[in-house]
């Protein structure tokens, strides 16, 4: 064959290559549910204001978070509340405000003592001090409703609400994920991509939350199963993987997982699932959180949750 065919062949060739890898890439971002590696600021900016507040999302939103995550329980009057606790006095003044108002509950198998969120209306758990907590140049922040979480966060980020110990609210008469879906169809955003401004991932350690919200009330929004170190040996396998994308779009690994077992993450891609870890933050054993977020996206991790917004490192 002559040389200039010879040529011709092998730059068509390469041209192919190229395209291929670009439509992977498009591929692998539908699949992914994200637009590239993706940064979600856990419970806000949490490492600079107290979590869950007005300051934290704020504070995430100014600091390029592509998501604002929304841990979310449910008030004795039905309401959604972001709190990452079942009880609120770890990051509330409860104790001083509702004395008396601790007791002891069978929570997911296991006795807790608190201010449990189940037994105070909105309107008590609004009269809280959820600032002073973590520094008092923040008293006066509140507990967010899930409704004014979205206020703060959409048009300018997206959102990422969890269904947190929905079994518990379950028991006690609730619908969680109807609530949560009720709440996104009035703002408007229950459809993929209904607002390209404010994206919304949902997110469950409980399998049983999503496949309700996939499989019986047909949610279409993309859904994050969330699992911890204790559960790493149960999914890492293809099997498992292929069992995970009929009920969800991603996987949510806890960051040591991915430490340990960094072949997790083709594994998941392979299922067509997109891998999100938690939960990389500046503590006295990770010193250089923009290096040690660098390295997990590094071994192909799609998106990772931090309570530190600024550190992600843009590529
Ligand atoms: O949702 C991701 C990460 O936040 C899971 O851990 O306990 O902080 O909700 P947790
Ligand atoms: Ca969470």
């Amino acid at each position: 064959m002559p040389t200039t065919r010879i040529r011709g062949v092998l730059m068509f060739l390469s041209v192919l290559a190229a395209v291929a890898v670009v439509l992977g890439a498009v591929v692998q971002a539908q699949y992914a549910g994200y637009r590239g590696k993706t940064l979600i600021a856990h419970r806000g900016a949490s490492a600079y204001a107290p979590e869950h507040s007005a300051a934290a999302y704020k504070l995430a939103i100014a600091q390029g978070a592509d998501y604002v995550e929304q841990d979310l329980q449910v008030t004795k009057d039905g309401q959604l509340v972001c709190l990452h606790d079942l009880t609120l006095e770890r990051t509330t003044n409860a104790k001083e405000v509702f004395p008396g108002r601790s007791r002891a509950l069978t929570r997911e198998g296991r006795e807790l003592t608190g201010w449990h969120v189940c037994d105070f209306t909105l309107a008590e758990i609004q009269q809280l001090d959820a600032g002073s907590w973590f520094d008092p140049k923040f008293k006066g922040e509140k507990v967010l409703t899930f409704q004014q979480a979205i206020d703060i966060v959409k048009g300018k980020a997206g959102i990422y609400p969890e269904t947190k110990a929905p079994e518990v609210y379950g028991s006690l008469g609730f619908d969680m994920e109807r609530l949560v879906m009720d709440v996104l169809k009035r703002n408007g955003l229950d459809k993929p991509n209904a607002d390209p401004k404010t994206p919304v991932f949902i997110q469950s350690f409980s399998a049983e939350s999503l496949k309700k919200m996939r499989q019986s009330m047909k949610v279409t929004l993309p859904l994050l199963f969330l699992f911890s170190e204790r559960d790493r040996d149960t999914w890492m396998t293809k099997e498992r993987m292929s069992e995970i994308k009929t009920f969800a779009d991603g996987i949510g690994p806890a960051k040591g997982i991915v430490s340990a077992k960094p072949e997790i993450v083709p594994l998941a891609h392979d299922a067509g699932l997109s891998v999100t870890i938690w939960t990389v933050s500046s503590t006295p054993a990770v010193q250089d959180v923009r290096d040690e977020m660098r390295k997990f996206l590094s071994l192909g991790v799609d998106a990772i949750f931090t309570n530190n917004p600024d550190q992600f490192p843009r590529q």
